[in-house]
C-alpha cells in the first residue's frame, strides 16, 4: 500500500506540486478559550509541525507556510514576542533532533528585521538543509507580497542599470527569477483555515493560477483529516489556466 493511501491523502499525481497555507485563527481559537493571543500561537505552532511532517510523507513537493506577515508587526510587543519565541523554538528543535531529516526548509521574506539570535539560526538551519533533497517548504516570515515584488523590481533596475541587462529583456521569467521563490513552481493551492477568504498580501505574484480554498476550520484545530479532504477537493477541480 502506498504512503498516500494509508494516509488517506490523494495518490500523489492528484496532489498539488506546491501547497501555500496561510495559517490563520489562532487569536480566535485562544479567544474561544478565554487564553491570551500566544497561547493559540503555541497551539498553531504544533499543529504547523504535524502538518509539515504529514505533508512530506505524502508527497508534496513545495510547501510554503505564512508564518509572519510584513504587517505583523504593528501587533502588541508580547505577541511579537512570543511568536519570535515559538520560530526560535522551532528551529532549535529542528537543528537538534532532525538533524537527518529530508525536508529542506528555506525562509521568505526579510529576516534581517528580527533578533539576531533568530537570525543566526535561520543561517544555520539554511545551510544545514543546503544538500537536502526532499520537501521544500519555505517559512514565510516578516514576508509580504508587495514587498517581494517591489524587491524584485529594484534588483532588475540594479542589472540594467550596470548593464547586465536591457529594458527588453525583462519578462515574466526574469521578474519571477529575483522572486524569494526563484527556481520552484507556483503555488497549485493556497489553503486558508479560520474561514477568511483573503490572500492578505501572500504569494501575490506567484498565485496568478492558485487554487484558493477557504476552510471553516480555526488553525489550531486542523487535522490531517482536515488536509485529506482539501485536498480531494483540489483534485476535483478543473483548471484551465486561461484556456478553455
Ligand atoms: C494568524 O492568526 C497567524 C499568525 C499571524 C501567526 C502564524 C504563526 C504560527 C501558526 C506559528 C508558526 C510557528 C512556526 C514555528 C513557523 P491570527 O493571530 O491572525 O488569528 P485571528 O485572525 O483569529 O486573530
Amino acid at each position: 500500500m502506498s504512503k498516500a493511501a494509508q494516509s488517506g491523502a490523494p495518490a500523489p499525481e492528484y496532489l498539488p506540486r506546491h501547497l501555500a497555507i496561510i495559517m490563520d485563527g489562532n487569536g480566535r481559537w485562544a479567544q474561544q478559550r478565554g487564553l491570551p493571543r500566544s497561547a493559540g500561537h503555541a497551539a498553531g505552532a504544533a499543529v504547523f509541525k504535524k502538518i509539515a511532517r504529514y505533508c512530506s510523507r505524502i508527497g508534496i513537493r513545495y510547501l510554503t507556510v505564512y508564518a509572519f506577515s510584513t504587517e505583523n508587526w504593528t501587533r502588541p510587543p508580547e505577541e511579537v514576542g512570543a511568536l519570535i519565541t515559538l520560530f526560535k523554538e522551532y528551529l532549535e528543535e529542528s537543528l537538534r533532533d532532525f538533524r537527518d531529516d529530508d525536508i529542506k526548509v528555506r525562509f521568505i521574506g526579510d529576516t534581517t528585521r528580527f533578533p539576531k539570535s533568530l537570525q543566526e539560526l535561520i543561517a544555520e538551519t539554511w545551510e544545514l538543509c543546503e544538500n537536502r533533497t526532499g520537501m521544500v517548504l519555505n517559512i514565510a516570515m516578516n514576508y509580504g507580497g508587495r514587498a517581494e515584488i517591489v524587491r524584485a523590481a529594484r534588483a532588475l533596475a540594479e542589472k540594467a542599470k550596470a548593464g547586465l541587462l536591457s529594458p527588453g529583456e525583462i519578462d515574466e521569467a526574469a521578474f519571477a527569477g529575483e522572486l524569494y521563490t526563484a527556481g520552484q513552481p507556483d503555488p497549485d493551492l493556497i489553503l486558508r483555515p479560520s474561514g477568511e477568504e483573503r490572500l492578505s498580501n501572500f504569494l501575490l505574484w506567484q498565485s496568478a493560477y492558485a487554487e484558493f480554498m477557504p476552510l471553516d476550520v480555526l488553525w489550531p484545530d486542523f487535522t490531517e483529516k482536515d488536509l485529506d479532504e482539501a485536498l480531494a477537493a483540489f483534485a476535483h477541480r478543473s483548471r484551465r489556466f486561461g484556456g478553455v
